[in-house]
């Protein structure tokens, strides 16, 4: 029987996080969503939880705090795009440094237990010296993205060392899954699933030889689950151990929807890594997680959400 508590889901509208909310609503959990909507989706949440339509940076948090009382933080709200991050780093530093820090001072301010946080193993180690990348490796963000989500987990050390705030980094590797918003700049199992759907060429960036670890939404659910443990505290890789070129994903994808045309060449794009996998034997060692979905199985469940929904307008 789990205890049920107060969880505040920043975020909660997009696509991990609306699976999160749902997974706390199903233990029983009572559910307060944050969300400026800017890439969220309302139809993605249950009419259970309690909804503050706003941006984390415009809204008034202590009072938000103060009235819903959250006993956990899930921070997931962030601007998302490592090539928007590249194009406007000032924007990018507003939504996902200043935007966290106004979070953990409530946070703090209000006695919740834990800070749950979704920071990346992707961006975060830059061209890897070794792979797969255990959470040792030097950190050498090649974005501003990345640097931005590894000041932040330099913050909630910080705050852990001074305010005794518990926290929890995962570092997710490439997530896919439902729900994934096919129109933005990053999730290439979205992106290429609308395309073929729809018969258009999907855009490979550079020579499609780029490897990424790909991991299934509902393991990250379950990572965040996990991390509830007052006992996990520190900055956790959470990924396959695999590498997967986006040709290859190209390849399985085209299979499943049985897609004849070839793909269009783009350039790289700048700030993209070039081949990253994360190792994620702390995770399994200190909060008993591993990914249970491996890439074939999640992505024909991927495709058989994007083949339901292809008749519903995304815009
Ligand atoms: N998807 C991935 O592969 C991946 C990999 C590593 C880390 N992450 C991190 O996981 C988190 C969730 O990502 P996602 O893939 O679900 O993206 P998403 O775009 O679907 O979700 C982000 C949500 O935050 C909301 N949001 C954005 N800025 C906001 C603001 N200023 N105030 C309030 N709400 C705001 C959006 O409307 C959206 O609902 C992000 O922090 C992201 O950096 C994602």
């Amino acid at each position: 029987m789990v205890d049920s508590k107060t969880v505040l889901v920043t975020g909660g509208a997009g696509f991990i996080g609306s699976h999160l909310v749902d997974r706390l609503l199903e233990l029983g959990h009572r559910v307060v969503v944050l969300d400026d909507l800017s890439s969220g989706r309302l139809a993605n949440l249950s009419n259970r939880i309690n909804f503050h339509h706003t941006d984390i940076n415009e809204a008034n948090l202590d009072e938000t705090f103060s009235r819903e009382n959250p006993q956990l933080v899930f921070h997931l709200a962030a601007q998302v795009s490592v090539s928007t991050s590249m194009r406007n780093p000032l924007m990018d530093a507003e939504a996902n440094i200043l935007g966290t820090l106004r979070l953990l001072e409530a946070s703090r301010r209000h006695g919740v237990e834990k800070f749950i946080y979704s920071s990346t193993g992707g961006a975060l180690y830059g061209d890897p010296d070794y792979l797969p990348c255990d959470e040792d490796h030097p950190i050498r963000p090649l974005s501003p993205y990345g640097l931005a989500k590894s000041v932040c987990e330099k913050y909630l050390e910080l705050y852990n060392k001074m305010f005794i705030l518990n926290y929890a980094a995962l570092r997710y590797g490439n997530v896919y899954g439902p729900r994934q918003d096919p129109n933005g700049e990053a999730g290439v199992i979205a992106i290429f699933s609308q395309a073929m759907l729809e018969g258009k060429q999907p855009v490979i960036f550079g020579s499609g030889e780029q490897e990424r670890d790909f991991v299934y939404v509902q393991d990250v659910v379950d990572a965040n689950l996990l991390a509830i443990n007052e006992n996990v505290t520190g900055a956790y890789n959470i990924g396959s151990g695999e590498s997967t070129s986006v040709n290859r994903i190209y390849q399985m994808l085209r299979d499943l929807y049985r897609f004849r045309k070839t793909p269009l060449k783009s350039p790289s794009r700048l700030g993209d890594v070039q081949k990253i996998s994360l190792n994620s034997e702390k995770s399994l060692r200190e909060m008993g997680w591993r990914p249970k979905t491996g890439l074939k199985e999640g992505l024909e469940l991927t495709a058989d959400y994007f083949k339901q929904v292809q008749t519903r307008s995304w815009v």
